[in-house]
């Protein structure tokens, strides 16, 4: 069986729907269920006896070894993380916990489960981590896309906690010679997104008849990556990729944020138009841009395509749609997790940000 950590988040619980619609390997689904934590993203699963799911921490290391001890995975794929730059701006403290010393932690207790292991096990364990393409910092305009050659420079309180995990995980393989795996991805998008992130915000606010606030000129770029296309790479990792090495995950496709912004906008209006008849476009507000505001990334992804066979299935104008057309069809899901919680940070980030 495989051990998946924050499972019950964006990315996790995509990863273990996609893993159970084409495996029969059982999932251990570790998570603390943070506010982005949702239970309900897997609510097809309860019953389903290739699926569990332990509530922990992954710096909890008794909790952890107890697990590992108990379930004796031949993998593990660490997704847990604060995962939101904003969040990291306004409290980065959460962000050294999980990401750095909750990743420690969990290392600590593989450490200790593999030195246990025979040759035979050892060989085939892996250990993957999820991290990001904004590790890498900041590109100006014209400048080659991020290989994974490229020095680490992370900005943001999130990209550095997220950095100081990749060296953790590193370190882990140099020094103990535990099979690690690092995947650098780009940004995604897709079904189940926390309404926090660009995409999903811009519908919700949209359906809602709210304002889209776009940070500042709406011109920096980001590389986006339908959420199943990063699923798919991270198993073909797991599966192919040789340990110690890093593989950087995305799709070609730069945007600039008022770009996607106009395209969603787009899309609502073909697919559920305003009573009014006008368009979306007349929410969108320009706020006050966010504090070291990365201008571009962009993932230089000939690595895991040339090794591995990776490459992805979705087009951005695909994804995007099936993406919106998640959300329309999910009204529910949307308005549960815009609680009293969630309408606290929406005031936190937006409220002193003057249009
Ligand atoms: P998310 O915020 O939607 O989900 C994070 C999950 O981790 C939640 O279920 C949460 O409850 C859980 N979690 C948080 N702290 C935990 C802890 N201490 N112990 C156990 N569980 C904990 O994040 P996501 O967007 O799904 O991202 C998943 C991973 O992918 C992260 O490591 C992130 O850095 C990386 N990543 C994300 C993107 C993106 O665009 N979203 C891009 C590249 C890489
Ligand atoms: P986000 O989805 O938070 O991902 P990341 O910061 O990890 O790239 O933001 C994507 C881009 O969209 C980023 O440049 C910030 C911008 N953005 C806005 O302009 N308005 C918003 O309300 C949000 C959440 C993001």
């Amino acid at each position: 069986m495989i051990l998946v950590t924050g499972g019950a988040g964006f990315i996790g619980a995509n990863f273990i729907l996609d893993w159970l619609a084409g495996n029969d390997e059982p999932v251990l689904n570790v998570d603390k269920l943070t506010y982005a934590g949702n239970p309900e993203n897997l609510a097809a699963l309860p019953g389903d006896p290739r699926y569990a799911f332990a509530l922990c921490d992954i710096g909890d290391r008794r909790g952890i070894d107890a697990l590992l001890s108990r379930h004796r995975p031949r993998a593990i794929v660490n997704f847990a993380a604060e995962s939101h730059v904003d969040r990291s701006i306004h409290a980065p403290g959460d962000f050294i916990q999980t990401n750095v010393v909750g990743t420690f932690n969990l290392l600590e207790s593989v450490r200790v489960y593999f030195s246990a292991m025979g040759p035979g096990e050892k060989a085939a364990f892996r250990f993957l981590h999820v991290s990001t393409d904004e590790v890498y910092g900041s590109l100006d305009k014209g400048e080659p896309a991020f290989a994974e050659t490229r020095g680490y420079a992370p900005n943001s309180p999130y990209s550095a906690s997220k950095a100081a995990s990749d060296h953790l995980a590193r370190a882990c393989f140099h020094t103990y010679g535990i099979p690690v795996l690092t995947t650098n991805c780009s940004n995604n998008y897709g079904p189940r997104q926390f309404p926090e992130k660009l995409i999903p915000l811009m519908i919700v606010n949209a359906l809602a008849g709210k304002n889209l606030p776009v940070y500042g000129d709406g011109q920096q770029i980001r590389d986006w990556l339908y959420v199943s296309d990063h699923c798919a790479a991270v198993r073909r990792v797991l599966e192919a990729g040789r340990p110690g090495e890093t593989y950087n995950i995305g799709g070609w496709n730069e945007w600039a944020n008022l770009d996607i912004v106009h395209a969603v906008c787009g899309l609502l209006d073909e697919m559920k138009p305003r009573p009014d008849g006008l368009s979306y476009r007349g929410q969108i507000v320009h706020v006050a841009d966010r504090p070291g505001h990365d201008r571009r990334y962009a993932v230089d992804a000939r690595k895991i395509e040339s090794e591995l066979g990776w490459r992805p299935a979705e087009t951005f104008s695909t994804g995007l749609e099936k993406t919106v057309r998640w959300y329309l069809d999910h009204p529910e899901w949307a308005a549960r997790v815009q609680s009293g919680a969630y309408r606290d940070w929406i005031e936190k980030n937006y409220g002193a940000r003057n249009e």
